[in-house]
């Protein structure tokens, strides 16, 4: 089949916000425990943490990472995670029916963040706490001394506050799940006064409200309306979330279910634009998309287990064995956000280590990248720029999930330095080859540099990268794609994901 596509220079979506490439860690399974924490690896440093895992984190420049929940954050009291690691105690998580040694807490997590190059995104507990201690664990982060909070932390060897700018308020507040759940109203108005007090701390404190916990919530998307109603003037980002499966085994539904989610986030838009008027505000508010990815394999084993479970600590839960299929899937959710970057300002992959994570690692043992890190990486490293708006004519295909889907899903981002252009590009046909033709108007001497590509062949879209056999599912170089007249044109094989970057001047 053909694929044809067209870039022209002055054709641009947006500035994509770097963030768009950031992640999410909970205090949830073994994500911290024996994740990016296991002070008898041998790997460890000194404040306990595998060397090997921050090399991987590293690997994939992560702009910013939201802790500590989750589902997590809504019983948490940070306090329990400062001072002296003998005297912590140990709590009963009860979003996770699991023990919470409290070993790791905010300066742990903070030093390993800076050990890392990200930044923090903070989220408070609205769930069974409110404004005073939020304000009070802002005071700790960020205030720089002669305060009871402040010197607390300095007292905790912390000379220099974090400046954190970045605070969530709460998390997934519309799911009945949720300890502390709310009516949207009664969050809104929390949210607004919680905002109010975050941002006294200093002028670059950002907030984010939340949004729906995702698009099959009997309440959205009404639940945006009613608390953006309640705290539009006070936060910058309403959060979305949402999880992907593919139980049916139906790469096509599954994939389409990327088009699914560009009409979620049109549809916050449209909230978020009549909210706007409706207040007759000034500000903007974008999207905060801080959880996403695939999540099902493991979902019935994990049912099953954890609510019969005597609170065990650091369970195993969430890991997913990634393949194929799903790093073409996070490939494509990568290239929808970037098409909706004048929307969507963050975006948090969930989560980073061990549960449903990019990264997995065994206890005292190795640590891998499942098939998912790939794609992520390519977007962290080269999505960062200006959005390009790609105008695409393909076949297209019709599924449950969403109809008239073009089999070619194609992203792309011109650098900031105006020289290099990256466009992913995916060929979602289980058995075609796609002739593959971008035009690029307005760049004069375009140059390949280089072309790596995920797949190719359908019949291997369950093979996964696991601990035994790590690197089963890796990007190797194409050898089918050229520029020929300053356009690009060759091949993309059947089932897969391309990374193309060009010199461009
Ligand atoms: O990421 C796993 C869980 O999914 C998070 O704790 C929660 O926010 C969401 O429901």
């Amino acid at each position: 089949m053909k694929g044809n596509a067209a870039i022209h220079r002055d054709f641009t979506v947006a500035q994509i916000d770097n963030r768009l490439y950031s992640a999410f860690i909970e205090h949830m399974g073994r994500a911290i425990y024996s994740g990016i924490y296991e002070p008898d690896h041998p790997t460890a440093n000194a404040d306990g943490f595998r060397k090997d895992v921050l090399e991987l984190v590293r690997g994939l420049k992560i702009p910013a990472i939201r802790y500590p929940g989750g589902n997590f954050v809504s019983a948490y009291k940070w306090e329990d995670g400062i001072g002296p690691q003998a005297e912590r105690p140990v709590r009963l998580d009860l979003a996770w029916r699991s023990k919470e040694t409290n070993q790791v807490g905010i300066n742990e997590f903070a030093r390993w963040a800076k050990d890392a190059d990200i930044e923090m995104m903070l989220a408070v507990n609205l769930g069974t706490r409110g404004i005073e201690e939020a304000r009070n664990f802002v005071e700790y982060c960020n205030h720089p001394s002669g305060t009871y909070w402040s010197d607390l932390r300095r007292s905790h060897g912390v000379e220099d506050p974090y400046g954190v700018n970045m605070w969530c308020l709460g998390n997934e507040m519309d799911g009945p799940w949720q300890i502390g759940h709310m009516e949207a109203k009664e969050y809104g108005r929390l949210a607004d006064e919680t905002s109010k007090a975050v941002k006294a701390f200093g002028k670059g404190i950002e907030t984010v409200v939340c949004g729906s916990s995702n698009d099959q919530m009997p309440t959205y998307p009404d639940w945006e309306r009613q608390v953006l109603e309640e705290c539009y003037e006070n936060v910058e980002y309403i959060s979305l979330h949402k999880y992907f499966g593919n139980s049916s085994r139906n790469s096509l539904n599954y994939f389409s279910k990327i088009e699914e989610t560009g009409r979620y986030i049109q549809a916050i838009g449209g909230v978020i634009d009549y909210v706007k008027a409706k207040k007759r505000a000034k500000n903007d508010v974008y999207i905060c998309f801080d959880e996403w990815n695939v999540w099902y394999h493991n979902r019935e084993q994990d049912s099953k287990n954890w609510h019969e479970w005597d609170w065990p600590e650091a369970p195993a839960l969430l890991e997913e064995d990634y393949n194929l299929e799903d790093a073409i899937f996070v490939g494509g959710l990568l290239n929808e956000f970037i098409r909706q970057s004048d929307r969507v300002k963050i975006a948090c992959i969930a989560q980073l280590v061990n549960v449903i994570a990019p990264i997995r690692t065994k206890a005292g043992g190795s640590a891998w990248a499942t098939s998912i890190y790939y794609p992520y990486q390519f977007a962290s490293l080269y999505g960062r720029g200006t959005a390009l708006n790609v105008a695409v004519d393909c076949p297209r295909y019709s599924e449950d999930a969403a109809q008239d889907v073009n089999y070619l899903d194609v992203a792309g981002v011109l650098a900031p330095d105006g020289k290099s252009i990256t466009v992913f590009a995916i060929n979602r046909s289980p058995d075609e080859t796609m002739e593959f033709n971008l035009s690029l108007t307005g760049f004069e001497n375009v140059q390949l540099i280089e072309h790596k590509v995920m797949g190719g062949d359908a019949s291997e879209a369950r093979i996964a990268n696991t601990h035994d056999a790590p690197n089963r599912i890796v990007p190797r170089a194409g050898e089918k794609l050229g520029v020929v007249d300053g356009a690009v044109a060759g091949e993309l094989p059947a089932f897969s994901y391309s990374l193309i970057r060009l010199s461009v001047a």
